[in-house]
């Protein structure tokens, strides 16, 4: 166990590279799976939530060779085992497995995913997909079932926008028999990724990006080489650091499209962003103005990012408000800030911000983009001042390089076995 240890007052300035989307990458990899010969990722971000995953893989049977940030991904021998293990408990997007093996095996029994549990997060629609398509779901108390004699292509209307059930449908959907229209889909850049991918197995899907996607099914998907898409999260995130610390800083590997509502909510604020054809130049203003912000599917504002704004809003002038309309309850990382000496308010669904000096503090991060929000807030404070984030673990499921990229930024921030610090304390 470790925790992250900052300094405050540094700001941020020079360049940081962004690797692939960590949200892509944890659907291409099972997608993969769907394929009966090798696919070749690449630009995978380096972070424990791969890892976590590719163990998956292994007890499935499918090798994985990684070079770099390449990953071979070979599922020549794969062979359909019930995933009951503790493996599949540690991420969320485990769950992809259920619609990749029902799409291959027409069978698929998983454990109950796991990862940032903010709130209870059903899986309602996904099932309600695949029942669509002709499975028969028994959900267990620790484990759910799938199973369809025939997966038959079939009309599906999301009751919720959701990114999980868009995706999870559409790799079933890619083996089905005729074709399956999935309505009121999310229109995240992540589900057009995981389209392109499977289109270049072989699948035939079109309208990823929209609000309605065809599935034509098929039966037989290929090998490919595909490359993911840069992390619009982690981009997101050091543009609000950049912004908090009054820095300069080239974040490099984006997709300016991906930003724009950030992009437009930093303007707002009176921060300065360049875009360029890859790249996002953020520079930080001594005075920056308090606004509201509303997280809501995307293009809206990321509610992924929603956490590490908070942060930012405490650096603000005025008051400003801020709404969560993804998730009800994804404020856990407001009572650690409250600890850091910022000036929020919870009411209902809103948070109130107001413009706070930060110190140094002991908090913990309660998931992974808490722990964005700590950290930034660490960086906020004065120099001389220390923040000690507990539960690193959360955030080394999403940063990629997190501390070297902190460190080339100009930031003092390292690691520290959390044992070290319950002798000295
Ligand atoms: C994905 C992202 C996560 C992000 C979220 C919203 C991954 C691995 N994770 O999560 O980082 O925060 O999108 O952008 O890609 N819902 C239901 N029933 C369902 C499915 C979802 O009610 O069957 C609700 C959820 O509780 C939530 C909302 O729909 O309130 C959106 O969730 P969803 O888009 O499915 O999130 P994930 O795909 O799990």
């Amino acid at each position: 166990m470790e925790k992250l240890m900052i300094e405050g007052g540094r700001a941020l300035r020079g360049t940081v590279q962004i690797s692939g989307a960590k949200n892509s990458a944890l659907a291409l990899i099972p997608a993969a799976i769907l394929a009966e010969d090798t696919v070749i990722l690449d630009n995978l971000p380096i972070i424990s939530d791969i890892a976590n995953y590719i163990d998956i893989l292994a007890e499935l049977g499918v090798s994985v060779n990684q070079r770099a940030d390449s990953f071979a991904i070979q599922p020549q021998a794969i062979r359909n085992t019930a995933l009951l293990g503790d493996n599949v408990g540690k991420l969320r997007a485990s769950y992809y497995l259920l619609g990749s093996l029902l799409g291959r095996f027409g069978e698929a029994k998983l454990g109950l995913p796991g990862g940032c549990n903010f709130e209870p997060r059903p899986i309602d629609q996904h099932i309600k997909g695949f029942e669509a398509l002709g499975a028969e779901v028994h959900m267990e108390p620790d484990y759910v079932h799938v199973k369809a004699r025939e997966l038959v292509g079939s009309k599906i209307y999301l009751d919720v926008v959701s990114v999980g059930a868009t995706i999870n449908i559409m790799l079933a959907a890619c083996r089905a028999k005729g074709t399956t229209i999935i309505e009121n889909a999310a229109r995240e850049p992540e589900i057009v990724d995981v389209a392109t991918l499977l289109n270049a197995m072989g699948a035939q899907i079109k309208g990823a990006g929209t609000e309605v996607i065809r599935i034509s099914g098929v039966q037989y998907l290929g090998g490919c080489r595909h490359s993911i898409i840069p992390d619009r999260i982690q981009a997101g995130t050091y543009m609000i650091a950049a912004a908090a610390t009054k820095g300069d800083v080239l974040i490099d590997n984006v997709i300016p499209k991906h930003m724009e509502a950030l992009t437009a909510k930093l303007l707002e604020m009176g921060v300065h962003v360049h875009e360029m054809d890859e790249s996002i130049r953020v520079v930080g203003q001594p005075v920056i103005h308090g606004i509201d912000v509303k997280a809501l599917v995307y293009p809206g504002f990321a509610t992924d990012l929603q956490s590490p704004m908070t942060t930012l809003l405490t650096q603000a002038r005025g008051v400003s408000m801020l709404i969560d309309n993804v998730y009800n309850n994804r404020f856990q990382h407001i009572p650690e800030l409250v600890k850091m000496g910022a000036n929020i308010r919870i009411e209902g669904r809103k948070a109130m911000i107001e413009e706070s000096q930060l110190r140094g503090a002991k908090v913990t991060a309660a998931d992974l983009r808490a722990g964005a929000a700590l950290f930034i807030a660490g960086l906020c404070t004065p120099v001389g001042d220390i923040t000690e984030v507990y539960n690193l673990e959360y955030i080394d499921r999403g940063y990629d390089h997190l501390i070297d990229n902190l460190t080339a930024l100009g930031a003092n921030v390292w690691r520290e076995p959390v044992e070290n610090l319950q002798k000295k304390a």
